[in-house]
């Protein structure tokens, strides 16, 4: 793995920006793995105002995001659906048939999720993947006990998931229970991952990430397997790294 502090969230969204425009720079056609939440926000307007500025184009690239609710329709404010179209998907040139979120609201979501499974191999591989972490270390809806094998599938969101994302909804009963969400094999099976977290909340899950015991009780661990994957944090959620420069960029 390889770090990179950056000193606050603007940095750090800078760089993740940065990133991402030069790996689109370099091949238009690259199939993107896209997070939600409030970590890549930032990154996200950076995204657009690069494309206001004629610096990027986005027609040739596909996306497919990583996890979205059941129980929410894509006009729901609070569905991925939405969050991707306000956050990213409406200010850029993307083609709307080169976007993809888990078909979530399908009456038969086994297929659905087979189908979304065959879509991505169909583009040939996700080329970045970029994810955001719970603290609890799920990374899209990966929840902790969900093994590594794992492809695209519906999960049962845990309490304290709901409970983290409770503040996005008017009360922790609307949070939807479930989700379907990439698998962690699938999340693998990128040519290269960007995991992004900020903040003295995460401060835990970055240390388990990087230096706990590589298990699915803390799913973001399996990152480890990953020589080439980047963390790029904040200062705050460095917090509890105590100096450890182990996996610090030179
Ligand atoms: C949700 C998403 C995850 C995301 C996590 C962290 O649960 N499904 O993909 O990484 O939230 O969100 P935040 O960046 O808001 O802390």
């Amino acid at each position: 793995m390889i770090l990179e502090i950056l000193d606050t969230y603007e940095k750090m969204s800078d760089r993740a920006a940065e990133i991402f425009k030069e790996s689109v720079n370099r091949n238009p056609e690259i199939v993107l793995g896209l997070p939600t939440g409030s970590s890549p926000v930032g990154m996200y307007k950076r995204i657009c105002d690069d494309y206001k500025r004629g610096e990027l184009d986005l027609s040739q690239t596909t996306t497919f995001n990583l996890d979205e609710y059941i129980g929410l329709p894509p006009e729901h404010e609070q569905s991925y659906h939405h969050f991707m179209a306000t956050h990213l998907f409406n200010c850029v040139n993307l083609r709307p048939e080169n976007i993809h979120l888990p078909h979530a609201s399908a009456e038969k979501k086994q297929v659905a999720c087979e189908e979304y499974e065959q879509k991505i191999q169909k583009a040939g591989a996700i080329d970045l993947q970029i994810l955001g972490i719970g603290r609890n270390g799920h990374i899209g809806f990966n929840e902790p006990g969900n093994p590594f094998e794992s492809r695209t599938h519906v999960v049962k969101l845990h309490q304290e998931t709901r409970e983290a994302n409770a503040r996005f909804f008017d009360s922790l009963k609307e949070v939807p229970e479930y989700s379907i969400t990439m698998g962690i094999k699938t999340i693998m099976r990128s040519k290269r991952i960007l995991l992004l977290a900020t903040g003295e909340k995460k401060a835990e899950a970055v240390k388990k990430t990087l230096y706990g015991p590589i298990s699915p009780e803390f799913p973001a661990s399996v990152l480890q397997l990953d020589p080439d994957c980047r963390i790029l944090i904040d200062k705050a959620a460095g917090k509890s790294l105590e100096g450890d420069t182990r996996y610090l960029e030179a």
